[in-house]
This record gives structure tokens, sequence and C-alpha cells, in this order.
């Protein structure tokens, strides 16, 4: 049996704990980048328990007080977390005692660590998100600024990575601007589930003490206080629903990955990365590989895993909390610590790579990209859209084997095929006509590009809600 029987909680446990549940137990190593949250945290606690004469305003002072002295400590590197302590409350609340005496037991008035932790967890959740929107945001920015330089640049849009139809750079990586701002906007929402304060719950059942939850959520800067102390105390749904949001956003920089991938081979060559975005190979040369895009698309598994583990973890609770709970953080962290350094280096990745605009129009004139304008001249001309596709189908075949394109087909061909054909057809299956013809909402020409980017734009604007 170990010696150290002196814990916190040792309430009715005669015996002490084996170091061996010790380790197992500690969540120290983990949580203590909660550290500025408890702090913060037990200061709004310690004022609203003075307030409210629960403990004298000389104790609340003398508390307040050593809590701050701790977070400067902290913060300054003069004080270092003890690893075998169990986890950053007791930690600190330990630290306050051995300080202030006395005092420092009346901390914990009417406080559970089940609230506690549920505090420390929705005030550091919102401190990150706000800290991933503002990333967001700026990534926003630079997918207009590169859409701004190439609303013009024609490049082949794509359906089962055949060539389908053109589009243009521009319109094509605005696709994922609407990702990014649905990823912000999904943020805030999260936000809104995250914002719930729920000191005052105590362990499960509430507290008897006359306490003022509502000045508490003021002092931290919550927008309201949970419901229901059961609940309160072991939702995580919050957890989840930001792992979610998050294994979105990894998802969404996973599937433009992919595409700088491709689009950098020298199949491809549509794009080159800048060097520092770059990395060489220790036995080929001539290899210039796009590791970034690759470990961004190859760390989404961690996000989603992190996502299973919390939902399986919650999946069998009764309530209220558990101590499987525990297992909540390092699933959160690692999905926040990974969202975060993605986008740092996806973003400068795609701001300073260059867009071959040569090689992207070139590869739009093959592939027959203009067969649907093709079919579509002659349904303008009162021909049933099926029997236009007939028609263009076995002309592409006729092309294939003569291996020309449709601008290369001679009139005659053409009118041979169908008696509509006229010397105007050339026009119609002209790359930059085709683009432009596609002046719908939502499509990519000039003009409806230059308003869907006037929309982005005026999210990056008017929104900057939950930021820091
Ligand atoms: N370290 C614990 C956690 O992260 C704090 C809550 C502990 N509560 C308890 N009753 N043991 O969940």
């Amino acid at each position: 049996m170990p010696a150290n029987s002196n814990k916190m909680w040792q309430g009715r446990l005669g015996g002490s704990s084996a170091d061996e549940v010790d380790v197992f137990n500690s969540s120290i190593s983990f949580d203590y980048v909660l550290y500025e949250e408890d702090i913060t945290g037990s200061i709004a606690h310690a004022r609203m328990l003075g307030k409210q004469q629960i403990i004298s305003k000389e104790d609340e002072h003398s508390i307040v007080e050593g809590l701050q002295g701790i977070l400067m400590d902290i913060k300054n590197g003069d004080l270092e977390f003890d690893p075998t302590a169990e986890d950053i409350h007791m930690f600190i609340e330990a630290e306050l005692t051995d300080r202030i005496g006395n005092a420092g037991k009346k901390l914990h008035t009417g406080r559970s660590r089940n609230d506690q932790v549920a505090l420390d967890l929705r005030m550091y959740t919102k401190k990150q998100i706000a800290e991933i929107k503002t990333q967001l945001l700026q990534f926003e920015k630079v997918i207009l600024d590169k859409a701004q330089s190439h609303i013009h640049t024609i490049m082949p849009g794509y359906t089962h990575l055949q060539i389908a139809q053109p589009v243009t750079f521009a319109h094509h990586i605005l696709a994922y601007g609407q990702m990014i701002s649905r990823d912000i906007k999904r943020l805030d929402e999260v936000i809104e589930h995250t914002d719930v304060m729920p000191l005052g719950n105590g362990a499960l059942a509430g507290t008897t003490y006359p306490f003022d939850r509502q000045f508490v959520a003021d002092q931290l800067g919550f927008e309201k206080v949970t419901a229901n102390s059961l609940d309160g105390v072991s939702d995580r749904d919050f957890v989840m629903d930001t792992v979610y949001a998050l294994s979105m956003i990894m998802m969404h920089l996973s599937r433009l990955s992919e595409e700088v991938i491709v689009w950098c081979s020298q199949e491809f060559q549509f794009i080159e990365l800048n060097d520092a975005f770059a990395t060489g190979s220790s036995i080929m040369p001539q290899k210039k590989n796009p590791d970034v895009a690759e470990l961004v698309r190859g760390k989404t598994g961690r996000a989603y895993g992190n996502l299973q583990t919390l939902l399986t973890m919650m999946k069998g609770l009764p309530l209220a909390y558990n101590k499987d709970m525990q297992e909540d953080k390092e699933a959160l962290f690692d999905s926040i610590h990974t969202v975060k350094i993605a986008l740092s280096a996806m973003i400068p990745m795609i701001d300073t790579m260059e867009v071959k605009a040569d090689r992207m129009r070139d590869a739009a004139s093959k592939g027959f990209i203009n067969a649907t304008d093709c079919a579509d001249y002659l349904t303008k001309k009162g021909v049933p859209f099926r029997e236009a596709y007939g028609v263009i189908g076995l002309l592409v075949q006729t092309c294939i084997k003569k291996a020309i394109t449709l601008e290369e087909v001679p009139l005659e061909t053409y009118q041979s095929l169908h008696y509509l054909f006229e010397e105007d057809i050339y026009e119609a299956i002209d790359l930059d006509n085709c683009v432009n013809k596609r002046n719908i909402e939502g499509g990519p020409s000039p003009k409806a590009v230059m308003q869907q980017m006037e929309q982005l734009n005026t999210q990056l604007n008017i929104d900057p809600k939950h930021l820091l």
C-alpha cells in the first residue's frame, strides 16, 4: 500500500489507493491545459461566495489573490504542474491551500469537480473555437483573393475525375470557399450549445447554498446557466458537436488537399507549390512532394477517430457524472490541435501556390469538354435534347477515331450529321463562350462568380460574432 493517504477525497476510505490506481486515475498530464479556465472559474466562484455571504469578504479576497498569484506563476514558468497530482483542479486547490492556509479550504464550498470540470471544458472550448474561427476567416479571405485573380482562368470541371464541362479556377476554388463559410456558421452554432454555465449543479443535485448562478455566468461571459443539474454535470454534447464540426473542417481540407496533390502531379501541372510548402526526397533528387497536403489528408483520420471515441464513450453512461467522461479531453484536445496546425500550414500553402492558367486551359481544350454545349446548340434550335445528345455522341465517336477536337470538325461534317448546324457552331463551342453563357446564379460565368464572391465577402465583413 502506498504511503500517501492524504487525498482531498479520502472521505470514508480507510486505506489509500494503490500507486497503480493513482497513475491510472490521473489526468493532469493532459488536463493541465485547462489551468487558466480552472483558475478564472474558481475566482468567479469565490467572488460569488463572498457576495452571497457564504464566505467572508476576507476569505474571498485571500482566495482571489492566491489564485491570481498561482496563475501568474504558472504563466511565468515559476510554478510547475505536479505530475503526481490527480488532475488540474486538485493541483490548483492544493497549491492554493498551501499558499493561503485555511481560506483555501473554503473555495470548494457548494462545488464539485463534476460541475467544475464541465465549466472549465466549456470555457476552453469557447476560446478554442473562437481561435479556429479566426483562422477560417483568414482562409476564406485567401480563397477570395485567389478567386479574384482567376475569374477568367478556364479549367476543366470534372465528374468521376473525368473531364466534364468547363469552369473557371475562381469558381472551383470558391466551392471550397462555400465549405469554409458553412464551417464558420457551424462553429457559431456549436458555440451556442457550449455557452451555458454549469456551476451550481454541484456533484449532481445542485446545492443548498444560496448561489447566484447568473452572477458567475456574467463574470465569465456566459450567455445563460444550465437548466438541469443532472444534465449540467454530464452533458458532453458540446464536446461532440465541436469534434464533429472539426471533423467537417478536416474533411473539407482533405478534399482540397487531394486536389492539390493531383494538380501538382507531372500529369496535371495545374499548380506549382511554393518551395516553402513542399519537400524533397532523400534519394530522388528530382522530387518535389506535397507533404503538407498529404499530411492534412492523413490527419483527417484522427479527427474522425476522436469523434468515434467520444460517441462510444458516452453511449452507455447512466446519469450523471461517470469517470469515463475524463476520456473526453484527449479526443477534444487532439482534434483542436489537429485542425489548428492543419489550417496554419494549409492557408499559406494555398495563398502562395502558383496557378498555371495555360495548363488548365490546355487541359480544358481536350476531352470534348464542350460536347454538352454542342448538343445545347441543336436543342436551342428546336431539336429535342435527347435527339441532339445522340447526334453529338456519334460526332464524338468520329472525332475520337480521327483524333480531332470538336473545334476541328469541318462545317460539312457538322451539317452531314444535322441540317441545323451553321457557321455559328464554332462560336457556340468556344470555351470562353461556354463559360460566359453559364450565367445562371451559382454558375461559373465571371458575372455569376463575382456575385458569389460578394456574398462571401459580406459574411467576412459582417460576421465576426464570437471572434477573439
Ligand atoms: N478529472 C476529472 C474529469 O476530468 C474531474 C472530475 C472528477 N470527478 C469525480 N467525481 N471524480 O472528469
